[in-house]
């Protein structure tokens, strides 16, 4: 029977690499959830079947009770929610899987008193997922915009990492004295959720998809401590790849913004830089959807480039329409998208994916920046900071470093956003006041209905 368990155990722990590997594509990432999720499925059958022959009925119950109502509700709300409210909801996603391995370290604890090694995991697990949830908990109230500021209190980093090495030492001493009180546990449990909270209430709600990923990989660990407790291979396979993938995919972001970790762990990006209406002046050129319907139609090569407003917008249906009606003429049209445009890991692939637009033409910064020269039009969609050329030649800049796709190498430049308002980094962009660059303001899906519609009026 065991060995049976075992085998099972592999094969999800398969399935999780194989589903972890096929999520790095647009084109295999629903198939790759798919196959993860069986994974998962086939490693808790499994487990209820061949270890619950002592159980006692009522909690057969109440684990398929569980199990309904988790699904259920997850169901519904991954179903329902919006593109843009997806790190909320990875975000309280990740808090839940965080309380489990609190749990998990409230209720083996009395069980092993006394045996150092295994208290330590046991602490280690409740310590981690209880940061994890107390903080999802906070970054989803950030992202919701039910918590809109950071809170700092003065001198905050002090007291935090104060207050971490406090919590170390504390779970330390129980480990070292062995004692079984279960005072010290739920003072300890009490510390960490504190500790979760002052730990991301300093950052800014913009800095959160950074540390939502980064307490998707606390969870992950927590949830490797736990199975390392229960010898339970699948769980500790399971929760080493989702504390890597969390831990890398944090490097990658950080990384892409060329920004280092403790900065956004212990900066204030976004919320005390310049920015807003025309800060730095110039001239800004607007053109109407008419003018812009006839540069598009008579141009050879258009880009464009897609942020955070058009997933905003939802515009990515009518973008796909005019995107095709330019095709249709003789454009060729292609998709410019910058590793962090938007507001998660692959956004922009996920939103365009969703329309039907093909793989093949939405191309990759370094792919795409040498293309720039020789492009008619590019149509820059509710972007902001990713096109912003502060990003190479302000050094005062927050941004200064980050590799931007080089939209002013192009022959004309099309800017529709609602206003002069500034993006994600809160800085203006000195691209909307470019010669080059002509501004079509309004809602992306309002401006780009327009420009399909003065399209077809030309035919
Ligand atoms: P942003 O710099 O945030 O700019 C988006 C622009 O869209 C805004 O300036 C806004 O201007 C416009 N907008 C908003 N709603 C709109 C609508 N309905 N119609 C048309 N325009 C609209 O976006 P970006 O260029 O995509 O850059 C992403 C930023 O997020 C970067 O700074 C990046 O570092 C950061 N970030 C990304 C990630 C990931 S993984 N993607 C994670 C963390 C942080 P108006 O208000 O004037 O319309």
């Amino acid at each position: 029977m065991t060995y049976f368990l075992d085998i099972i155990y592999l094969i999800a722990s398969v399935t999780f690499v194989i589903g972890l590997k096929m999520l790095s594509h647009p084109e295999t990432a629903r198939k790759g959830n798919l196959v993860a999720a069986f994974g998962m499925v086939i490693a808790i059958a499994g487990t209820i079947a061949m270890k619950g022959h002592d159980v006692a009925p009522i909690i057969y119950g109440l684990i398929f009770g569980a199990i309904l109502l988790g699904t259920i509700v997850g169901w519904i709300t991954a179903k329902k929610v919006q593109m843009t409210k997806m790190p909320e909801l990875v975000s309280l996603f990740n808090g839940m899987g965080g309380a489990c391995a609190a749990l998990i370290g409230l209720i083996e604890f009395p069980g092993y008193v006394g045996q150092s090694s295994y208290m330590a995991v046991i602490l280690a697990g409740l310590v981690i997922g209880s940061v994890s949830f107390s903080g999802s908990m906070i970054a989803f109230g950030k992202l919701n915009g039910s918590l809109r500021n950071a809170i700092r209190l003065p001198k905050y980093n002090i007291i935090n990492t104060a207050v971490l090495i406090g919590l170390v030492a504390y779970a330390t001493y129980i480990v070292m004295s062995g004692t079984g009180n279960a005072g010290h546990i739920y003072l300890l449990f009490a510390a960490a959720l504190i500790y979760g909270i002052m730990f991301v209430i300093p950052i800014g709600g913009a800095d959160m998809p950074v540390v939502i990923s980064l307490l998707n990989s606390f969870t992950g660990l927590a949830a490797a401590f736990a199975g390392f407790l229960y010898g339970n291979q699948v769980m500790l396979t399971g929760g080493i790849l989702v504390g890597s993938a969390g831990t890398l995919l944090t490097l990658v972001m950080c990384n892409a913004m060329n920004r280092p970790l403790q900065n956004v762990i212990f900066g204030a990006f976004g919320e005390t830089a310049g920015g807003g209406e025309g800060d730095q002046g110039g001239t800004v050129k607007e053109v109407s959807c008419s003018d812009l319907a006839v540069l598009m139609n008579y141009s050879k090569r258009v880009m464009i480039v897609p942020g955070y407003g058009l997933a905003v917008a939802q515009a990515q249906h009518v973008i796909h329409e005019l995107e095709e009606i330019l095709n249709e003429r003789g454009v060729e049209v292609s998709y410019a998208i910058h590793p962090v445009a938007g507001r998660m890991p692959g956004h922009m692939n996920v939103l365009l994916a969703e329309s039907n637009v093909e793989y093949d033409k939405l191309k990759e910064m370094e792919e795409v920046n040498p293309e720039f020269k020789n492009t008619d039009v590019v149509l820059v969609v509710g972007a902001n900071d990713v096109v912003n050329p502060a990003a190479k030649t302000d050094p005062s800049s927050p941004i200064y470093g980050m590799p931007i796709l080089e939209v002013e190498d192009a022959k004309n430049i099309i800017v529709n956003k609602r206003s002069m308002n500034a993006g994600y980094a809160g800085i203006q962009n000195q691209l909307f006041f470019h010669d080059k660059t002509s501004m079509v303001f309004g809602d992306a899906k309002k401006v780009l209905t327009d420009l399909v519609s003065e399209l077809k009026s030309m035919s």
